[in-house]
């Protein structure tokens, strides 16, 4: 089977990319810290991600990068693209702190996947909806806390739960149906 690398430092997505494209590629890791550009565009981020990342790698097979964010609506999409820097010095709590006060707590997390194989670039999306609450749970990461859908706080979820309905998981299993399609 063909391979993709996926250019991350987390393991984890890793994982869950194998998952979605179990029977289509086979995934490998590439440790590969890429330059973010500055962009209000999740898709802009993540295309010049992997277009260097396949530079870097030697062009010899296709990657994917992702690139993901939590859009608060009350926020005008805040943090949006800049949620990685915002929990880095602001932090969650302080993010719950901001949109306590808001009437308008409905929120999605956002991710886009890019893929490259030197000549096709093509970026698949995937959203999910939520609404800000006070932290709960233990689990997850970043923002997991305090973002709820359907009753329950992303950090409250088992792992495999998540998975089956994160931002990440959509825009995977797009990039898999795309080149299943592509094979055909
Ligand atoms: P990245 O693009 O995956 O590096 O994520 C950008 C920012 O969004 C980081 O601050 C992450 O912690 C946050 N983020 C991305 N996906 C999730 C998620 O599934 N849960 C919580 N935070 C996330």
């Amino acid at each position: 089977m063909p391979s993709l690398r996926f250019v991350t430092t987390n393991s984890g997505k890793v994982r869950e990319a194998e998952e979605y494209l179990a029977g289509v590629r086979d995934v490998e890791q590439f440790d590969y810290d890429y330059t973010e550009v500055q962009s209000s565009d999740l898709a802009t981020i993540a295309a010049q991600g992997a277009e260097e990342a396949y530079e870097a790698n030697g062009g010899d097979a296709p990657v994917i990068v992702d690139d993901a964010g939590l859009f608060v609506r009350g926020l005008d999409g805040f943090p949006g693209p800049y949620s990685s820097y915002v929990e880095d010095t602001l932090g969650v709590e302080r993010v719950w702190t901001l949109a306590e006060d808001l009437d308008e707590r409905r929120a999605a997390f956002r991710c886009v996947v890019a893929y490259t194989d030197g000549e096709t670039t093509e970026t698949f999306d995937g959203a999910v909806q939520g609404t800000m609450v006070a932290p709960r749970g233990d689990g997850g990461f970043g923002y997991d806390p305090i973002f709820e859908h359907d009753g329950e706080t992303f950090a409250e979820m088992d792992t495999e739960r998540k998975n089956a309905l994160s931002h990440r998981g959509r825009a995977l299993a797009k990039l898999a149906d795309w080149l299943a399609d592509r094979d055909a």
